[in-house]
C-alpha cells in the first residue's frame, strides 16, 4: 500500500470514529432531553394536585351555608396543600442547585445555632394536619434531646433533610399509624442521632441503598403515589454529607426506620464548607 493510500485509510478510519462518537454523542443528548422532559412533567404533575386540592377547598368555602366547624376543617386541608406545596417547590429549587455544580456556592447558608427538636416539632406540626386526612398520628419524643440540646448547621438545608423524611413517611404509611421521632445524644462522636420511625409500605431489603439514589422510586412507592420525582431522599443524603453526617435505612419488625446522624458542631470552625 503506497504512503497515499495508507493516509487515506486512516483518515477514513478516523471519520468513522468521529461518526460513532457523533451518534453516541446524540443519543445521549436526546436522553438528557427525555429526562428533562419527564421531569418537568413529573415537577408540574406533583404540583397541580396540591393546587387543584386549595382550588376546591376554597370552592367549598363559598358555598353559602357552611358551618363553622366545617369551615375550619376545610381551612386546615388547604393549610395542609400549601404546606406541601412549599415543600415540593424548596426540593424543586435544591434539586436544581445541586444539579448544576456551578450553583453549589448557592447551598452555602451560613452557619446557624439549630434547636433541633424545637424544628422537627415544627415540622411535626406542619405535616400533622395532612396526616390527621388518613389518621396519621406524629409524635415527637422530646426526652432524648435533652443531652443535646442545639447543633452548627445550616438550618434550611437540615430542615428539608426532615422535611423529606417526614413527608416520606406520612405519604408511605398505613392508614391509622403512628410515627416516631426521637433523638440520641452520642457522646462518643458529639453527634446526635435522629430516628424516624413509621409503619406502612415495605423496602425490600435489596432496595435500602438505592432508595437514596437520585430518581428511584420502588414499585410499591409508585403504586401508592404514581406522583413522584424521587429526588427526596437523594437531597437528603448530599445535604446530610455535606454536614459531614450520614442517613441510612432500615426495616425492622414492620417499621420502616431512617436514622440520621449529626455532628454537634458540625462545620463550625471550618474555613470552607466542603461540597
Ligand atoms: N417511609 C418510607 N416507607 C417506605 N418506603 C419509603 C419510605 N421513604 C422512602 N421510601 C422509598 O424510597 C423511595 C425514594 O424516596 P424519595 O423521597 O427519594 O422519593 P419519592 O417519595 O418516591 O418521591 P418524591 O420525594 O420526589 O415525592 C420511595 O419511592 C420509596 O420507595
Ligand atoms: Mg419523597
Amino acid at each position: 500500500m503506497s504512503e497515499a493510500e495508507s493516509s487515506i485509510e486512516e483518515l477514513k478510519r478516523r471519520l468513522y470514529n468521529l461518526e460513532h462518537e457523533n451518534t453516541e454523542l446524540k443519543e445521549k443528548l436526546q436522553q438528557v432531553e427525555r429526562d428533562r422532559t419527564e421531569y418537568l412533567q413529573n415537577v408540574s404533575h406533583q404540583l397541580v394536585a396540591p393546587l387543584n386540592a386549595i382550588k376546591w377547598h376554597i370552592e367549598n368555602l363559598t358555598e353559602a351555608r357552611i358551618g363553622v366547624d366545617r369551615a375550619r376543617k376545610v381551612l386546615r386541608s388547604v393549610y395542609s396543600q400549601a404546606t406541601l406545596l412549599v415543600h415540593l417547590a424548596k426540593n424543586f429549587n435544591l434539586m436544581s442547585n445541586l444539579e448544576a455544580d456551578h450553583a453549589l456556592s448557592k447551598l452555602k447558608e451560613p452557619l446557624q445555632e439549630i434547636k433541633l427538636c424545637q424544628l422537627l416539632v415544627n415540622l411535626a406540626d406542619d405535616f400533622q394536619p395532612l396526616a390527621w386526612d388518613r389518621e396519621i398520628n406524629i409524635v415527637v419524643e422530646k426526652d432524648g434531646f435533652e443531652k443535646c440540646q442545639t447543633i452548627y448547621a445550616m438550618k434550611p438545608l437540615i430542615s428539608q433533610v426532615f422535611s423529606n423524611i417526614i413527608e416520606n413517611a406520612v405519604k408511605y404509611s398505613h392508614d391509622g399509624s403512628k410515627i416516631i421521632i426521637k433523638g440520641e445524644y452520642l457522646q462518643s462522636s458529639d453527634s446526635v442521632a435522629v430516628t424516624v420511625k413509621n409503619r406502612g409500605i415495605s423496602i425490600d431489603p435489596s432496595h435500602l441503598d438505592r432508595i437514596f439514589e437520585r430518581g428511584f422510586r420502588s414499585p410499591e412507592a409508585k403504586a401508592k403515589y404514581p406522583a413522584g420525582t424521587g429526588f427526596g431522599l437523594y437531597i437528603a443524603k448530599r445535604i446530610t454529607e455535606i454536614h459531614e453526617g450520614n442517613i441510612v435505612a432500615k426495616t425492622c419488625d414492620g417499621w420502616t426506620i431512617f436514622n440520621v446522624t449529626l455532628s454537634v458542631k458540625g462545620l463550625k470552625g471550618k474555613a470552607r464548607l466542603r461540597v
